[in-house]
C-alpha cells in the first residue's frame, strides 16, 4: 500500500509542488539520449514528471504506480494522453519487452523487505529488450539523510482555488535499515491529513547482490549530478 503522500486524492495533488524543481530527471534524460531509447517503462511513475518528459523527446512510454491518486494527477497533465498509464506495480505493468526501465525519486526505497523488492526487480528484467536498461537511484546509507530530515521542517505552497497549504514534518524513527518519517498538510480551512513514510537504506554490497538475484548485472554505478556523495545511481543490465 503506497504512502499517503502518493495515495490519497488531497495529498497527491500537492506532491509536486512540494516536490520542488525536479533537476534530477535532467540526468535520466540524458541516459535515454544516450542510450538510444525508444520505448520507456518508468516503474513508481507517480505524477508522472519522467514519463511526460521522455514522451516530449519521442520515446514511446509507459508508466505504472500503485498509487491510483497519483496516476489521476499524472493523468490530469498536458500530453498525458500520449504516455500508457497503467495502476499498478511492475508485476502488473504490460508484458511488451521495452529499451530501459527507469524508478526515480528513490522509488526504490519503498521496497521493504528483500522478498518485495526482488519480486519487482525480476518483473522489470522480465519486460527489457535482449540488451535493454534498467536504471535506478536509492540514497546511500552512509551520507544519512534520516540525520536532516530530523530537523523541524514546515513549508507552505498556494494552490490556485485551494489557497496555503503547509506541510509540516514532525517525527522521524530510525530503526535502521528503516527509516519512517511524517507530520501532516494543514488546508486553508484548518483541516489536516497525516503523513508517514518508512524507507529502507541499502548499502552497495546489499544493493549488487539483490540485483544478482534478480538476473541483472551492474554495467556502471553512477552519482546523481545534482545531489553529488548522497545517491548510488546503478546502469543495470539483464545477465
Ligand atoms: C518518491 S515517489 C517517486 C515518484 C516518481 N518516480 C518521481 O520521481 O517523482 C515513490 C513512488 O513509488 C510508488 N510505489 C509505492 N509502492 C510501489 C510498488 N510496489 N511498485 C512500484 N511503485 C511503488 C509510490 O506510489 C510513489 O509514487
Amino acid at each position: 500500500m503506497p504512502d499517503p503522500i502518493f495515495a490519497d486524492t488531497r495529498l497527491a495533488r500537492l506532491y509536486d509542488a512540494f516536490d520542488g524543481s525536479r533537476i534530477d530527471l535532467n540526468a535520466y534524460l540524458a541516459i535515454i539520449h544516450d542510450l538510444g531509447v525508444g520505448t520507456l517503462l518508468d516503474v513508481g511513475c507517480g505524477t508522472g514528471t519522467l514519463a511526460l518528459l521522455a514522451t516530449a523527446v519521442g520515446v514511446t512510454v509507459t508508466g505504472v504506480d500503485p498509487a491510483a491518486a497519483s496516476v489521476e494527477v499524472a493523468r490530469s497533465k498536458p500530453r498525458a494522453d500520449e504516455v500508457r498509464w497503467h495502476v499498478g506495480t511492475a508485476v502488473d505493468a504490460p508484458t511488451e519487452q521495452v529499451d530501459l526501465a527507469t524508478m526515480t525519486g528513490n522509488a526504490a526505497q519503498v521496497f521493504l523487505t528483500d522478498e518485495a523488492w526482488l519480486e519487482t526487480l525480476v518483473a522489470i528484467r522480465e519486460r527489457l529488450r535482449p540488451g535493454g536498461w534498467f536504471v535506478f537511484e536509492t540514497r546511500r546509507p552512509e551520507a544519512r539523510a534520516w540525520e536532516q530530515w530530523a530537523e523541524p521542517h514546515e513549508a507552505g505552497q498556494t494552490f490556485p482555488g485551494l489557497g496555503l497549504v503547509v506541510e509540516r514534518r514532525t517525527f522521524v524513527r530510525v530503526d535502521l535499515p528503516l527509516v519512517t518519517f511524517g507530520g501532516e498538510y494543514e488546508f486553508p480551512d484548518g483541516s489536516t491529513v497525516p503523513s508517514e513514510s518508512t524507507l529502507r537504506f541499502r548499502d552497495d554490497a546489499e544493493n549488487r547482490s539483490l540485483l544478482d538475484r534478480a538476473g541483472f548485472v551492474v554495467d556502471e554505478l553512477r552519482q546523481a549530478p545534482d545531489r553529488p556523495g548522497l545517491e548510488f545511481v546503478y546502469l543495470c543490465r539483464p545477465r
